[in-house]
Formats: C-alpha cells, sequence, structure tokens
C-alpha cells in the first residue's frame, strides 16, 4: 500500500503547499487552497514506461513520412480552424478555456460534426450532458446526420479504454474538470484530478495521433480548478469570450504550438447555434452612421485582420468623493495611463467626473494602437464636441503625450476606406501611403486641434 499525503493545492494555478495559508504564494489568489489526499493505490493506472532507449538526431538527409511537418486536420468551421493555425494538428490537445455558458459546448459539437462530414473519425464525450441533450442540441443545431461518436461518460479509465478501442482523428472532451481517475484519491474537479487526467488524456493523444480537445471552465471562485494547470500541458490554448447580452463570440488563440496566437474567430450566438462571421470588420461599429460626442472609431488589428470598433466615453459630474472609473471591453490600468496624460500634458480636468469607457460589440481590446482613439472618445465627451465624421483613429500615446506609429498602418486605412470611412486621425508616420486623407499628429496635445474643425 502506498502512503497518503495530505496537501494543500491552489485550486486556481495548482501549486502544492504543505501548509495552509490564505493566499497562495504561486499566484497570489485568496482562498483557494484545499486539501487533498494523495494516493496511488495498488492497480491504479501505471506511469508509462519509457520507450526511448536512445536519443534521435536533429539533422537528416530527408523526412521520412512518419516525422512530416504536421499535416493538418481541415475541420471545415473555417474561423476554428484559422484560430488553430489552419487546421487540428494529428497528436495535439488544445484546451478550450471559457466561461460557463458562452457556448463552449455548442461550438465543439458544430466543429465535430463538420469535421465528421468531412470524413474525419469524430467522437464527442461530456460528463456535463446526457447523450439525449446533446442530440436535443444538435438537432436544433440541424447536424443531426453527422456520424460523431458520443458518449457521457466521466470515468477516466472508461474512457480511456474506449479511445484506445476505436481510433479517432479527433476527440472533445467536454470538461476536464468533471472527469475522475479512480488512481487520484481527490475530489472530482480538484486540480489534482484535472491535472492527472489531463495529463492521461494528453498523453493518449500522442501516442494515437488524436487531436484531443479539452474543455475548461473558466471560474472566478477557486470552487472548480482553472484550467490554468491544463494550460502547460496542452499545445494550444484558446479561449472562448463573449460579453452578456450580446451575441458575438470570439474565439482567441492564447498559446500556439503550431500556429500564430493573434488570430481571432467571430461567431454570432443564434437559435440555430453559432453563426461563422467571416469579415467582422464592420460587426463592432454600432448602427449610427451620425456619431455623438464621446464616440470614436477605432481602426483595429485582431490577429490577421483589420476590424473597426467603436470606442464610447462618458464624462459625468461624480456625486460620490472618489470619482468612479469604468472600463468595459479595455484595461483599466490604460484607462488611467490615457486619463493622467490627458490631465497632466494636455490641461484637461477629469477631476470630480466619473469616466466610463466601453467597447462597442463586447469585444476585448488589447492594442495598445487603441490609445489615441479612447483618449479622442474621452476629450469628445469632456467637451461634448463630436469629432469629425467618417473618421477613424489610431496610434499608441506615451506617457509624455507623444503619438506614436502602430502596426500595419495602412492595412487600418485601407480597410476604413472600403466601410465609407473618408479620412484618419493618425500618428505622422501613418502619412506614407494613405489611401486618404490624415490628421497627422505627433503629440496628444496638438490632437486636440481635430476639434476645431467641427465648428
Ligand atoms: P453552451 O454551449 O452550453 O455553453 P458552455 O458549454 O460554454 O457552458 O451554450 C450555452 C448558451 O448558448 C445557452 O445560454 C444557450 C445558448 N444557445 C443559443 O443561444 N443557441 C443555440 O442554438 C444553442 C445550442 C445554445
Ligand atoms: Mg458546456
Amino acid at each position: 500500500m502506498s502512503k497518503a499525503q495530505a496537501v494543500f493545492v491552489c485550486q486556481s494555478c495548482g501549486m502544492t503547499h504543505t501548509k495552509w495559508a490564505g493566499q497562495c504564494s504561486g499566484c497570489l489568489t485568496w482562498n483557494t487552497l484545499v486539501q487533498e489526499t494523495f494516493s496511488t493505490p495498488p492497480g491504479g493506472l501505471k506511469p508509462e514506461t519509457s520507450k526511448i532507449s536512445r536519443l534521435t538526431k536533429l539533422n537528416f538527409e530527408t523526412l521520412d513520412t512518419q516525422d512530416e511537418a504536421p499535416a493538418r486536420m481541415v475541420t471545415g468551421i473555417e474561423e476554428f480552424d484559422r484560430v488553430c493555425g489552419g487546421g487540428v494538428v494529428p497528436g495535439s490537445a488544445i484546451l478550450l478555456a471559457g466561461d460557463p455558458g458562452v457556448g463552449k459546448s455548442t461550438l465543439l459539437l458544430q466543429v465535430t460534426a463538420r469535421a465528421a462530414m468531412n470524413g474525419l473519425r469524430v467522437a464527442y464525450i461530456s460528463g456535463e450532458e446526457a447523450v439525449e441533450q446533446i442530440r436535443g442540441r444538435a438537432l436544433r443545431m440541424g447536424v443531426t446526420k453527422a456520424p460523431v461518436d458520443l458518449a457521457a461518460e466521466t470515468s477516466l479509465r472508461t474512457i480511456l479504454d474506449a479511445l484506445k478501442r476505436d481510433k479517432y482523428d479527433l476527440v472533445v472532451v467536454d470538461s476536464i474538470q468533471t472527469l475522475w481517475s479512480d488512481a487520484i484519491d481527490a475530489a472530482q474537479g480538484s486540480v489534482s484530478q484535472v491535472r492527472a487526467c489531463a495529463g492521461e488524456l494528453v498523453r493518449l493523444a500522442k501516442k494515437t495521433r488524436t487531436a484531443m480537445i479539452l474543455v475548461g471552465h473558466v471560474t472566478k471562485e477557486g470552487q472548480i480548478a482553472g484550467p490554468r494547470v491544463v494550460e502547460h500541458m496542452v499545445d494550444a490554448v484558446l479561449s472562448f469570450e463573449g460579453e452578456r447580452g450580446y451575441p458575438f463570440r470570439i474565439l482567441r488563440g492564447s498559446k500556439n504550438r503550431f500556429g500564430a496566437t493573434d488570430e481571432i474567430g467571430v461567431f454570432e450566438m443564434g437559435d440555430g447555434g453559432l453563426r461563422e462571421v467571416p469579415n467582422p470588420s464592420a460587426l463592432f461599429l454600432g448602427d449610427n452612421d451620425e456619431r455623438s460626442s464621446g464616440s470614436a472609431v477605432f481602426a483595429g488589428i485582431e490577429g490577421s485582420r483589420p476590424v473597426l470598433v467603436e470606442i464610447q466615453a462618458l464624462v459625468a459630474p461624480s456625486a460620490l468623493g472618489t470619482p468612479r472609473r469604468a472600463v468595459v471591453g479595455w484595461d483599466s490600468g490604460r484607462l488611467a495611463m490615457i486619463l493622467a496624460v490627458l490631465e497632466s500634458r494636455c490641461g484637461l480636468g477629469f477631476g470630480g467626473k466619473d469616466v466610463y469607457l466601453n467597447v462597442a460589440g463586447g469585444l476585448k481590446i488589447n492594442e495598445p494602437a487603441a490609445d489615441l482613439a479612447a483618449a479622442m472618445a474621452l476629450v469628445s465627451a469632456l467637451l461634448d464636441q463630436p469629432l469629425p465624421k467618417a473618421s477613424v483613429i489610431f496610434g499608441e500615446i506615451s506617457l509624455s503625450g507623444e503619438v506614436r506609429g502602430v502596426s500595419r498602418m495602412e492595412a487600418r486605412m485601407k480597410e476604413a476606406l472600403k466601410l465609407g470611412f473618408s479620412n484618419a486621425i493618425a500618428p505622422s508616420t501613418a502619412l506614407e501611403n494613405a489611401p486618404f486623407e490624415v490628421k497627422a499628429y505627433s503629440h496628444l496635445v496638438n490632437a486636440m486641434g481635430a476639434f476645431d474643425m467641427n465648428g
């Protein structure tokens, strides 16, 4: 018999501690340590014995077919394939993380159905829903013809047995937090279980050259193990995002051993499941042609594609001692920085005023290139003056108030031109190769001049 050992495992980052503490010293989150007992009973999952007795040389004359550059399996859902780097690599493991209810199961059922219709051997294993429920969902989405093998199962051993018996190209396990392994004496959903189950599935994926997609729920509280421990084990991490109340869902790659990580896939959730949005550039613009004060259009780049987004700001007198600063779809630290630059370099006063900044359509913007658009929206709201008509804005702002060039400025402007915009408020370096009029500024103070043209 092996000895059982009590340890405290952080449910967020997976770090183990010998003593309980209020805060995890690894990831600094509070109240996430939970006692778990490890034991490996006789007859439990045996560790794989190593088969490598000799190392292989890197240098070679020709590749033999086994080792060729990864051939990709195209599922047929283009927005998904692109984020994966042009299809799913056989033998790779992918984590799909997202808030509960965002649409992970819906997306993967659609992906597996399409992949199966395209001739891949596909299995969808759900630990959350019964087979009847999955069939009901498939009926609503109109994919009942797809030859996908379904199972409702949470036992890792049963799943491994089934996957060893039948050979699959693509397997979805929904979700990793519902699995349990009898080799681990810890609660279902705990970090030890999640880590052990993910480890076994990833190993099986490599061995059988099956692409394995693991679903992981992200929870704010440490109740269910954060999928962060799985992130280190898999080849790619995709996150599925969406704001409550908006139909748009964005698939974003945050780690990818086989492709670029900055690609996004855009979907729209409807009655019949998710619809692909192959040309998202005008999605996040809002309906109004006539822009009111506080609204600015940012010409952004998401992955390889230009996307135009409306940024809205509201500045209102505060009734509180400490004025509110709220952001949706942007970084609050970045807002604080822009406000500080506007106050100290441009002499504008936001003190005593509540400031709200919102990215329309539920998109989250990470690019510093949005600084100037956010600043212009804020100033427009403060002065209650709309920005010039048909303008798009981009540019990074430094702490000194300098407006700096950003990547792919020409592509941003060309997309704007296509969508009916006639000018840009941009850094001076954007003047080169500009397809239309550019109001170029090298400092934020000068950019305030953009408002005068409005009268
Ligand atoms: P789901 O895929 O179950 O989310 P997750 O697996 O990430 O927890 O999606 C749940 C939501 O999606 C639910 O609120 C209903 C909505 N939905 C639609 O709007 N249309 C549909 O066709 C489907 C299947 C779901
Ligand atoms: Mg689900």
